[in-house]
């Protein structure tokens, strides 16, 4: 955390991370935020009794899961937008980790929709036993630091970087709310054969989310007509969920996301890291990838104009 300079007469700024109480707390090998997640709660996520109806879509953080959040309850509505109007995506599809989630978890009727970015080791024993389903969605990793920073800069609960080689570097060791972008795909992918697992990609959603959006039906055993898949995917896009304020977190207070320093809906595509990284850390970052992720038959898409 930043070391405050902040003197006994300075009024407090209750959007400072350190006036809140908010700072990353390793809990088994595991950042979680003080404040938002406790580790007591967090290791009972395991022993939760899990429904075959149960949904979990998974993200390293900044990976698409509020696309997640709106395509998963468009499918549930059957295309019917007033759930995504009424509700943030983060009431429609609630975090599992959240402080207090448990309750809510156990008390709520099936279909169960949720998202999560804890890594494979914290989700419930069940889940890892092929109850509910789970939906994995990577984004390429460039992409994500960008968006993590940009995120860093307004989200109240996380520290401000200094600048963008400061949020590099930091991403690069882990130490962030989700930690090692690597760690995180390889050991929800490795285990991918103990769970009901589809795995999608941001970048295959921004090239054709209709197919994608169709692969999930199928995973999830909905069939949908097709006026309904026609309106899951419009107000999927980024320019619909950009203009819905609930999507685009616009109606959460300033407290917790400062709308003034950064927007969630921010830019959406492929390859905004190559306006941020020098090359210098693009190619230390190829090198890394490319030794973390030597046993993963995994590829992203770098760049918006990639023909895959
Ligand atoms: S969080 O904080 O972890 O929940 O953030 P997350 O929702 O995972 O990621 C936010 C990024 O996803 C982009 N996004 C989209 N891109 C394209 N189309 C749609 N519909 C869409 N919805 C969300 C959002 O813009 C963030 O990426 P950046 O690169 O910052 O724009």
């Amino acid at each position: 955390m930043t070391t405050s300079t902040r003197t006994m007469t300075d009024p407090l700024d209750f959007t400072d991370p350190q006036v809140l109480g908010y700072m990353l707390v390793p809990h088994r090998n595991f950042n979680l935020i003080n404040g938002v997640h406790s580790p007591d709660e967090v290791d009972q996520i395991q022993n939760l009794e899990i429904r075959d109806s149960d949904i979990f879509a998974v993200t390293y953080p900044k990976s698409g899961t509020i696309w997640m959040q709106q395509i998963l309850t468009l499918i549930e509505a059957k295309g019917d937008v007033t759930p995504n109007t009424e509700h943030l995506n983060a009431q429609c599809v609630p975090w599992i980790e959240l402080i207090g989630s448990e309750k809510e978890f156990n008390a709520t009727l099936s279909p169960r929709l949720r998202v999560t970015h804890l890594q494979y080791k914290f989700m419930p024993l069940a889940v890892r036993q092929k109850r509910g389903k789970v939906i994995y969605v990577a984004r390429n990793p460039k992409d994500v630091l960008v968006s993590y920073y940009h995120f860093h800069k307004y989200a109240a609960m996380l520290e401000t970087p200094k600048d963008f080689n400061d949020f590099f570097e930091k991403f690069m060791e882990g130490k962030v709310f989700g930690n090692c972008w690597f760690e995180h795909i390889k050991t929800w992918y490795a285990n991918r054969d103990n769970m009901n697992f589809l795995y999608i990609t941001y970048e295959e959603m921004i090239k054709d989310l209709r197919s994608v959006v169709e692969r999930m039906c199928r995973f999830l055993g909905k069939d949908l007509t097709e006026e309904q898949m026609a309106s899951v995917v419009e107000h999927s896009t980024f320019r619909t969920m950009k203009q819905n304020p609930q999507a685009n977190y616009k109606t959460m207070p300033d407290s917790l996301l400062d709308h003034n320093k950064g927007t969630f809906m921010r830019k959406g595509t492929i390859g905004d890291w190559k306006n941020h990284f020098t090359v210098a850390q693009s190619e230390r970052f190829d090198s890394v990838f490319q030794e973390k992720m030597r046993d993963l038959p995994l590829s992203f898409t770098w760049d918006i104009n990639s023909a895959t």
